[in-house]
């Protein structure tokens, strides 16, 4: 019989965040429209299985525990205009490329998780943008309304969760069909390292590793492991998670397992809480409360230990190792601020969480030509300062969490092809915020190895002393 992961979950019903303060929700002019779709939703297949969830769980448990690393990355927003086999196979195909490089380094399981198949809703910090006089509904992502400034694009249409869930449902079966079809095999992903590597100005700094991992291949099919004959050569997990933001989607979305009778949310395998809906009393925390499904919760700099303590009780009231990725994002001038005592209140307390950096969110800034951006060099340290803090704390740098795209878009200044501030403009394309690139990407993974690999000698030499 599987096991519950909800301990103690008390007056909570699917619609319970209805009652609660809900920020962030679009203000849909048709009420009954809105009504008709969710409960037409709501007479969908479920996305995911219950099981699977409870599988991504249990993996997570094992990176608290300090045994796995979590990889998630993807669009910092998808969209219906870029829904196309081809974008989904290249952020797949980076993200299983980062995958065996971490894996390498880490000498542990990376448990690969997308932003994908369901990232549509985005916060916004205003109700309304003005542009020349003219003030409309803000963009909220494509489940919501259209990017276009006009008043009929920006006005909330219920109908646009319908298309988010078929693309959806879509997207996920592909992202299936690659990692158990043969494409996660992995001899072709080192290959295509091989070629990244070779192809890149830091070429020589990535060579050492790729041959390192080539060897590692080389003998195993020497002795007989090769993709035909060991299945997990050739196949791969990946599971798939958004913010879950948009709650009458989220609601009509969740189901009750017939196996342990818990509720899960079956749009996605794991769901996050972003850091401004994760205010004291927030409809956000009270709908996750109660599904079985892994949770992240965001914290940025104005978490206080006592509310992240609170948090963490209402979210994960059992402390069931792998419940509950807290996913830090400070920016690379405050982390060595604001992490430690985060760490210290969880330690303190002896509650079971994952780590995971993202270095993304507070690290943007405007470049000269007025482009939101990112510099990779602030990504990167942000990222160190994680590892270095970890280690300094004896905690488990357990996980990264990046916006990244497999496409050659110019949104993040730096990395080794060096895009500059003029250079952003060729092809700036994200609907939302900078995204790494497809080589960014792989060179984030290249040089969070080198931190993983520092941890690991570093531990190896406390346990020889
Ligand atoms: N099945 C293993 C895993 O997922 C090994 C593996 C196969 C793999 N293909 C992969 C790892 C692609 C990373 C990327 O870990
Ligand atoms: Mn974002």
């Amino acid at each position: 019989m599987p096991q519950s992961n909800l301990v103690m979950t008390k007056n909570w019903t699917p619609d319970s965040w209805r009652a609660c303060e809900a920020r962030q929700l679009p203000a849909y002019p048709d009420a009954s429209a809105l009504a008709a779709v969710e409960s037409q939703l709501r007479s969908y297949p479920p996305l995911v299985f219950a099981g699977e969830a409870r599988d991504l769980t249990e993996r997570l448990a094992s990176v608290a525990a300090g045994n796995a690393f979590l990889l998630q990355g993807g669009d910092c927003a998808e969209s219906f205009a870029e829904f196309h086999p081809n974008t989904i196979r290249d952020t797949f195909r980076v993200l299983l490329q980062m995958a065996v490089t971490l894996t390498f380094a880490s000498k542990m399981p990376v448990v690969k998780v997308g932003r994908m198949a369901g990232q549509f809703a985005k916060p916004r910090s205003g109700d309304f943008e003005e542009i020349d006089g003219v003030s409309l509904p803000s963009y909220r992502g494509d489940n919501v309304n259209d990017i276009e400034f006009t008043a009929t694009a920006r006005t909330p249409d219920p109908q646009r969760m319908v298309r988010g869930y078929l693309q959806m449902a879509a997207t996920l079966n592909l992202l299936r069909a690659f990692a158990s079809g043969g494409y996660a095999n992995l001899h072709q992903v080192h290959k295509w390292n091989l070629d990244f590597a070779a192809r890149s100005p830091w070429a020589d700094q990535y060579a050492l590793l790729a041959d390192r991992i080539g060897e590692a291949l080389d003998f195993m099919a020497a002795i007989g492991l090769s993709p035909d004959t060991v299945p997990q050569l050739k196949a791969t997990s990946f599971f798939t998670s958004h913010e879950a933001l948009l709650l009458g989607f989220e609601e009509a979305m969740t189901r009750q397992d017939s196996l342990t009778g818990d509720w899960y949310d079956t749009s996605a395998h794991m769901l996050w809480i972003g850091d401004r809906t994760r205010f004291a009393g927030s409809a956000h925390v009270e709908f996750l409360r109660g599904v079985g499904n892994p949770l992240g919760l965001k914290c940025g700099p104005s978490l206080e230990a006592d509310d992240l303590l609170r948090l963490i009780d209402t979210l994960n009231p059992g402390n069931v190792p792998g419940r509950l990725t807290l996913i830090t994002r400070f920016g690379h001038d405050k982390v060595d601020q604001h992490l430690p005592r985060l760490i210290r209140a969880v330690q303190r307390e002896g509650r079971y969480v994952v780590w995971s950096c993202d270095p993304m969110h507070g690290n943007t800034i405007k470049a000269a030509g007025g482009l939101k951006t990112r510099p990779f060099d602030r990504i990167l340290s942000e990222v160190k300062g994680f590892f270095a803090i970890h280690r300094a704390e004896g905690s488990h740098a357990g996980g990264i969490h990046l916006e990244m795209t497999g496409q050659d878009v110019t949104e993040c200044t730096g990395g080794a092809v060096a895009i500059s501030d003029e250079g952003l403009a060729s092809r700036y394309q994200t609907q939302c915020d900078p995204r790494l690139n497809a080589s960014q990407s792989l060179e984030m993974a290249f040089l969070i190895a080198e931190a993983l690999k520092a941890e690991r000698d570093a531990i190896a030499s406390a346990c020889a002393a």
